[in-house]
């Protein structure tokens, strides 16, 4: 089956995210795994914004609740592991909020993975009232998301919750 991929140019980037959770909300109808699942939309999203220099999951561990690990992404390689309260998307994970970072350099603790990262959104994904992983993105750009960013993206991460239902 083609995946529906809309183009997305000349949207406003409110459009563009409407479209990708519409997107997001087919892919997720006709396919259970979980993998699949995640490994398309951290595409569609790095693809759709170009000012995404890195987008993907980190899931919390089977084997240690305390540990993220990392999952399907889009962007250079990056590092695998991180504990629960460490860096952005550890912070995220033990706070169970989002966390806007508008200059990596002034959040005490960020995990560089890529020593282009200037900005980054992390967004937890809550799952069975437990934190299944994080939704993170990370841009080149200083300051480089707002509300629109948080208010969409937790938009897709309440989305994806069911996939981890089940
Ligand atoms: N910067 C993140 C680590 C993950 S990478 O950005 C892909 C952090 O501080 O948690």
């Amino acid at each position: 089956m083609a995946i529906e991929t809309l183009s997305t140019t000349g949207m406003s980037r409110e459009q563009a995210y409407r479209t990708v959770i519409a997107q997001t909300r087919q892919l997720i109808s006709d396919e259970e795994d979980l993998v699949a699942n995640l490994a398309n939309v951290s595409s569609l999203l790095k693809h759709t914004f170009e000012d995404y220099l890195w987008v993907g999951f980190y899931l919390t561990s089977h084997s240690d609740p305390g540990e993220l690990v990392l999952g399907p992404f889009q962007g250079r390689p990056a590092c695998t592991r991180i504990r629960f309260g460490k860096g952005v998307c550890g912070t995220s994970a033990s706070e169970r909020r989002t966390v806007v970072v508008e200059d990596v350099d002034k959040f005490p603790g960020h995990i560089v993975c890529d020593s282009l990262s200037r900005s980054e959104i992390v967004v937890p994904i809550i799952a069975g009232g437990r934190v299944a992983g994080v939704l993170d993105v990370d841009s080149s750009e200083l300051d480089n998301f707002g509300e629109t960013d948080r208010k969409y993206l937790e938009e897709l991460a309440k989305i994806l919750t069911r996939l981890f239902d089940k």
